[in-house]
């Protein structure tokens, strides 16, 4: 019997169970998992995601984990699990937090399935995407971070409603890391395929792209309690059902630089080629001066928060 696809997300918070929402109506896969500390929330919105594919008639069928091991031979895994920011916890404090949870999660993911692409979404994104290439000790291809398609979503979002017009016919571009100093790129963004400049003044542009800089926050507080999840969560189902239908489509994507755009050994957002076996290709964009500046400049906030992880030794402990 042929077996169907698999895909396993660990976190079934906001962001976990809307990716799974969104693969269950898309029917992308065979089976999704569920895993969560939180098991009795885990089982209640599996037994709900599953009523909700018998109403429109979709063959996903939706599990839970009871224990890591059961998160067996899937084909890509999602990584949503982490702690939020609390009161008193600086960056750094909750750098470790999610790297030590990481490290955790990643090790069951290597064991229980191997051969898994692993999707990451958890923050500080880059270097949980970081972490997990390195406690995998999958090839890079196989473990990518979810912010490119999500800040090129918002940036989009805030183009149309600047223009008033365009909806659904805007790509707009952002790279770097999935923090404040990301790289939206106006040059490479156009309105049906007329360039951004040729619609909108630069004093507009500029706007543009410090609120997408801000776009996360910008909902954290107007939710007060809690961050985005609906366009985090669709934008990793757009990854994973690129994934699994190998569709060779070109997106933004957080992945380990290996000598591309002059960088080793950090992750940063850049278009990347996504089918069947992951990462396939990286694309190198012409950048000016100016973008050049801004992306170094957001490949080392990452190499920072990387170096305070070696600093705390977080890589000897195992
Ligand atoms: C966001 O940008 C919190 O990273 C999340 O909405």
């Amino acid at each position: 019997m042929s077996q169907g696809k698999r895909v396993g997300i660990v976190g079934a918070g906001n962001v976990g169970a809307t990716v799974a929402y969104s693969l269950v109506m898309l029917g992308a896969c065979h089976e999704v998992i569920l895993r969560d500390n939180k098991i009795d929330v885990a089982r209640g919105k599996a037994l709900d995601m599953s009523q909700a594919a018998s109403a429109v008639r979709s063959h996903t069928v939706v599990k839970v984990a009871e224990e890591m091991s059961d998160l067996i031979n899937c084909d890509v895994v999602v990584i949503t699990a982490g702690s939020p920011r609390l009161p008193g916890m600086s960056r750094d404090d909750l750098l470790m937090i999610n790297a030590k949870i990481t490290k955790e999660v990643i090790q069951g993911v290597a064991k229980y399935s191997p051969d898994a692409i692993i999707i990451m979404v958890s923050n500080p994104l880059d270097a949980m995407t970081y972490v997990a290439l390195k406690e995998s000790g999958f090839d890079r291809s196989r473990v990518i971070g979810m912010a490119g398609i999500l800040d090129s979503s918002r940036m989009a979002a805030f183009i149309q409603e600047k223009l008033g017009y365009g909806g659904g016919q805007i790509r707009a571009s952002v790279m770097g890391g999935h923090g404040d100093d990301m790289v939206p790129l106006p040059r490479y963004s156009t309105v049906a395929g007329v360039p951004l400049s040729d619609v909108l003044t630069d004093a507009e542009i500029e706007e543009i792209v410090e609120r997408t800089r801000k776009g996360g926050a910008e909902i954290v507080g107007h939710l007060k309690t809690g961050s985005a999840y609906y366009a985090p969560a669709k934008s990793t189902a757009i990854m994973v059902n690129a994934i699994l239908k190998d569709t060779k489509q070109i997106y933004p994507c957080a992945v380990c630089l290996e000598g591309e755009y002059g960088f080793s050994d950090v992750v940063s957002g850049v278009p990347v080629m996504i089918g069947a076996n992951g990462a396939e290709k990286i694309l190198e964009v012409t950048l000016n001066k100016q973008e050049k500046e801004m992306f170094e400049n957001s490949c080392k906030s990452v190499q920072g928060l990387i170096d305070t992880l070696n600093k705390n030794k977080f890589f000897e402990e195992k």
